[in-house]
């Protein structure tokens, strides 16, 4: 069988398949249908300093290819996730990823102070689209200086590995890459979820309550694909793919550009089981091209450009 284990920033990972923030349930909701093995790792919601309600009703809808969302962040708060999920997540899966929000500079970097507190957590993802108070609510990840702020705010609050999760709702996503490795980011996760929206023409309602929302799933597949590409080439940083991906194909190719490992998110809405097999999957999937590692996938499209591409 292939071996599918990986490192990623000095974390072990038995295979580089995670859960996506927020896709994965609140706690352990996944835990009975998504044997903890079959995962490299489980990556939290969305935890901010205080609770939040979340965005007004409907927040979810299908797309023809994927999924809108405008769930807003709703959580319980920091000390919650401390005391109720942080104990079951620990007990439960191998690798526990805390991703945080924050709407000022200074709620990321106490969020990180406290979670470093905490050797259940192994590491900690910075969602950078969370709206910048102080920027006239635009998302941090729209702007490379506020970026390599947050990302060096959390820096110095945490020696645990940092991964700054960036948006593809930018010009160029390189250059946010860039300046969150300037600030300190271990790694990158790319992508989270485009703007998108949809509409009831005959009544003249949104399908979202906040009419705007964010657009995840197959349809964003080769999106996500060009924005690891993309970022990949611009850092020396890892980086983790995420958006569209629900096969083994799929995280063949986001290796393939250049991640070192993968998240999957809506795919899990449309099958609950789905993370139950991919890493089996993936290893099959290696063997018939007779390939041993998962690793030695990751940068093949960039090795290949360069004419170094091994003969298969
Ligand atoms: C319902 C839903 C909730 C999400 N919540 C969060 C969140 O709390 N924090 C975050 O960083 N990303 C969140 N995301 C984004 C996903 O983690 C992921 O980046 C995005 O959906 C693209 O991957 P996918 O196409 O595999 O779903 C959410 C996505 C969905 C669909």
């Amino acid at each position: 069988m292939a071996d599918l284990s990986t490192d990623l920033c000095g974390l072990h990972l038995r295979n580089p398949i995670l859960s996506a923030s927020g896709t994965f349930g609140h706690g352990l909701e996944m835990a009975q249908l998504v044997p903890s093995e079959a995962l490299g790792g489980w990556v939290s919601k969305t935890v901010t300093l205080t609770p939040r309600p979340g965005n007004s009703m409907p927040r979810t809808q299908e797309t023809e290819a994927g999924f809108l969302n405008s769930i807003g962040l709703e959580n319980r708060g920091l000390e919650a996730y401390i005391q109720h999920t942080l104990p079951q997540a620990h007990g439960t899966y191998a690798l526990v990823i805390t991703n945080i929000g924050g709407h000022t500079e200074e709620e990321f970097a106490t969020a990180a102070a406290r979670l470093d507190e905490y050797p259940e957590v192994q590491a900690i993802e910075v969602n950078l689209s969370c709206p910048n108070v102080d920027g006239g609510r635009l998302p941090y990840s729209t702007d490379p200086a506020t970026a390599e702020r947050v990302m060096a705010g959390v820096r110095a609050a945490t020696s645990k590995p940092i991964f700054a999760k960036l948006s593809a709702n930018v010009t160029r996503i390189e250059d946010i890459a860039v300046a969150a490795e300037a600030g300190g980011a271990d790694g990158l996760t790319v992508i989270n979820t485009l703007l998108g929206m949809g509409v009831d023409w005959r009544r003249g309602a949104p399908h979202l309550g906040t009419v705007v929302g964010g657009y995840s799933g197959t349809g964003i597949k080769p999106v996500a694909l060009r924005c690891a590409w993309q970022v990949s080439q611009a850092v020396s940083i890892p980086v983790v793919g995420c958006g569209g991906i629900s096969d083994a194909e799929d995280v063949l190719q986001f290796l393939a550009v250049g991640c070192t490992a993968v998240q999957v998110g809506t795919s899990s809405f449309s099958n609950p089981a789905r993370l139950a097999s991919l890493a089996q999957e993936l290893s099959e999937c290696l063997d018939a091209e007779g390939v041993a590692t998962s690793a030695e996938v990751t940068g093949r499209l960039a090795q290949s450009l360069r004419g170094e591409a091994k003969k298969p």
